[in-house]
């Protein structure tokens, strides 16, 4: 099973309908702020198969966030590979278009993708990282009770850092299935 049901929101593997509203997320300055630029079309659909390319092989990843009665593609919550920053470990990340943020969608979806991430996938621990200076993201990680582990803080070795000097250092959150538990 992996599509899952919450109060209000639908998450489930991408169709390609999705497609077109996911660039129009991705060509969002506002949405893309604390991104490397803006994403063509074509970088977007390579994401998007990506994404379910990887739920293929591995049984978890990004849900496309279906909001059902309200909009087919709010954006994307789930679970992806951060094998960049420490070999095995997983990631819970989220991106909403501008129109679907201030509802508490990400921190709904989220909720979800830990417990799948815990119980399902059978993950011992959960991460999340973002620059500091996205406020929104890593107030959806204190609200879903990951905790900031200074020590854990690191240089995201993917940014650009002549031209990004600022997406350079990110803040390093944490939940292991002991504390989600309890
Ligand atoms: C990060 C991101 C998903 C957060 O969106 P968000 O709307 O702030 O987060 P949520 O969906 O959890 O909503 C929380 C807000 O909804 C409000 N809210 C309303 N109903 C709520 C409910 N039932 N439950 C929780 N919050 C609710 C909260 O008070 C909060 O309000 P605020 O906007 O005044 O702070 C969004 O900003 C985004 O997509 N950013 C661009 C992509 C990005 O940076 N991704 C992270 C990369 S590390």
């Amino acid at each position: 099973m992996t599509a899952v049901r919450t109060d209000r929101l639908l998450l489930r593997r991408w169709r390609d309908a999705d497609r077109e509203p996911f660039a129009a997320m991705n060509a969002d300055p506002e949405v893309m702020e604390h991104m490397q630029g803006l994403m063509s079309r074509e970088r977007s659909d390579a994401f998007a198969d990506r994404i379910e390319a990887h739920w293929d092989e591995h049984g978890w990843g990004l849900w496309a966030v279906e909001v059902p009665g309200t909009v087919p593609f709010a954006g994307y919550v789930g679970l992806w590979p951060a094998d960049y920053v420490v070999p095995g470990m997983v990631e819970v990340g989220w991106r909403l278009a501008r129109d679907h943020w201030s509802h508490g969608y990400a921190t709904e979806a989220a909720r979800a993708s830990l417990r799948f991430g815990f119980t399902d996938v059978g993950l011992a621990e959960i991460v999340s990282f973002t620059v500091p200076q996205n406020e929104r993201s890593w107030r959806v990680m204190e609200r879903i009770g990951l905790r900031r582990d200074p020590a854990g803080d690191f240089d995201h070795p993917n940014v650009d850092a002549d031209a990004y000097p600022e997406l350079v250092r990110h803040v390093l959150y944490r939940l292991r299935r002991a504390e989600w538990r309890a």
